[in-house]
């Protein structure tokens, strides 16, 4: 059977043609009003049922949530709200929905809520809006990409390195937890593992896409990654969904240009093509605005912080400047910040950020050249032997989206640093092997998927825009 999806019908010319369709009911009023759903798009197409020509046992399985086929006559439309309809001339249930125990009804639920039944949280307007949008974004980065050149590379997902050499992570065995082999010493026998070694789910796949930019010169990622951190916040997931292109003669410049490029197309991308989603979520957002207090609002709808965001080139600044302007800011001297600013070199926390992009420019924020102590192992010295070539990028609402850096390519100095930072050189010869031979200047960056499709769709909480979340405490589903 060639199923058409209601996406097409609602677009088609009704010229009384006979059609079946298939969905999920989203609601029936009157006895006679069926608005059916199949997730091809927010709107609903119309069913008129003549309640009298069918039995009373087969109208009353009709509930918000059962799954019918339909077959009728499409015609114009005569009520408000549609173009199209559907004369019903005969219908099946395919599945029913009791409305007795089936927990979505048509009426608002809590994002908390939906949360617990997330394997049915699909099935509402909102979180369809954020999953087809979840699609087209990254869609387009993928399209992005392409038109630019690049190739994608699948980077492993166990791995025995820890790329950000910050011990964040969730390891990977087959050794029997309550019998683990052991050495003489005491210590566990990983010669007896799956893998011979301790291993891990990856946190980025950054190290091995520097490897393919060593000779494919464009490349990037796309793949979930996995943290260990016990960060119980609405920008934190344990898994989560990171896109890290690497490109090799790229410098910090050219990478915050590339960075920029790619969100700006992405947002743009996005508003070209789901705009019945976003002006949802746009209602959505300003309801929402709406139970806050005055002072607590948003000053621009989604739609125009989008737009803001498209049409403003994001501000760039060192980390340096950053530190002088939090430091003379109202919230640092009335000591509002939890962690007040006092000396250069220390790290930025959420609140800062915020700040920064929130009140102080009022739009997106490169920040660059960070101290070297407060970043990765891999990222290029200064010449002030002080700074690395770090970048951030900060958004409004959300805070750090892009980390990444034009990366160490001297051997000499990335040895030194590895040590410094006792991070195994030994092991990681493979790494020191891209600068031992055609090392080159290099840079990349990681943009953390999830955030991007909080900043788009103008949802507040991580785990309300992955399918599934992961995070402390639930790994349900
Ligand atoms: O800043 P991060 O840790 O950088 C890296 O992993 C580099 N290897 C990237 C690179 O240069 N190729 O992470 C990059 C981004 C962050 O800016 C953030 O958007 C996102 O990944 N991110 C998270 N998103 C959700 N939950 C978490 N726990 C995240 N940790 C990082
Ligand atoms: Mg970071």
């Amino acid at each position: 059977m060639s199923r058409r999806s209601l996406k097409s019908i609602l677009t088609t010319e009704p010229e009384g043609q006979e059609i079946t369709v298939l969905g999920w009911v989203r609601s029936f009023r009157s006895n006679r009003f069926i608005a059916l759903n199949d997730g091809s798009t927010m709107s609903n197409l119309q069913l008129v049922v003549d309640f009298e020509k069918f039995p009373e046992a087969q109208i009353k399985r009709v509930t918000v949530g059962s799954c019918i086929k339909a077959t009728g006559n499409l015609s114009a439309s005569l009520g408000a709200g549609q173009k199209v309809e559907l004369t019903v001339s005969q219908f099946e249930i395919l599945g029913d929905a009791d409305p007795g125990v089936y927990p979505l009804q048509p009426k608002k639920h809590s994002l908390e809520f939906l949360r617990e039944i997330a394997h049915l949280r699909f099935r509402t307007n909102t979180f369809s809006a954020i999953f087809r949008i979840r699609h087209a974004a990254s869609f387009a980065i993928h399209k992005f990409f392409n038109d630019q050149g690049f190739f994608y590379l699948h980077s492993p997902i166990i791995t025995s390195s820890d790329a950000e050499g910050a011990g964040e992570m969730f390891q990977v065995t087959t050794l029997p937890l309550d019998k683990l082999p052991r050495n003489d010493d005491g210590k566990i026998d990983f010669k007896k593992d799956f893998f011979n070694r301790p291993t891990n789910l990856t946190v980025s796949g950054q190290l091995e896409a520097e490897l393919a930019a060593m000779a494919l010169s464009k490349v990037y990622t796309f793949g979930p990654t996995f943290r260990a951190e016990n960060s119980n916040t609405p920008r934190h997931l344990a898994e989560f969904w990171m896109i890290e292109p690497e490109v090799a003669f790229n410098d910090i410049n050219d990478n915050m240009n590339l960075a920029e490029d790619m969100l700006k197309y992405v947002i743009q991308y996005v508003i070209d093509n789901c705009g019945e989603d976003i002006a949802f979520l746009n209602e959505r957002d300003q309801e929402e605005q709406k139970q806050k207090p005055q002072q607590e609002r948003n000053e621009f709808t989604l739609i125009e912080k989008l737009n803001f965001c498209l049409n403003n080139n994001f501000e760039r600044i060192t980390y340096t400047e950053a530190i002088e302007i939090l430091k003379n800011s109202t919230p640092n001297k009335k000591g509002k910040f939890q962690y007040p600013i006092e000396k250069w070199g220390t790290d930025l926390q959420s609140e800062h950020e915020r700040f920064l992009v929130e009140k102080h420019f009022k739009k997106p924020v490169i920040l660059y050249n960070y101290p070297k102590e407060i970043k990765a192992f891999y990222m290029r010295q200064n010449e002030d032997n002080t700074t690395v070539a770090a970048m951030d990028i900060l958004f409004p609402g959300i805070g750090e989206i892009v980390g990444g850096s034009q990366r160490e390519e001297r051997l000499e100095n990335l040895e030194r640093r590895m040590n410094e930072m006792h991070i195994p050189t030994q092991e990681m010869y493979w790494y020191l092997d891209t600068r031992r031979f055609g090392t080159c200047p290099h840079a990349g960056f990681g943009l953390g998927f999830e955030r991007l499709i909080l900043f788009i769709t103008g949802m507040t909480n991580i785990r309300d825009v992955i399918p599934f979340p992961r995070y402390p405490g639930n790994a349900e589903f």
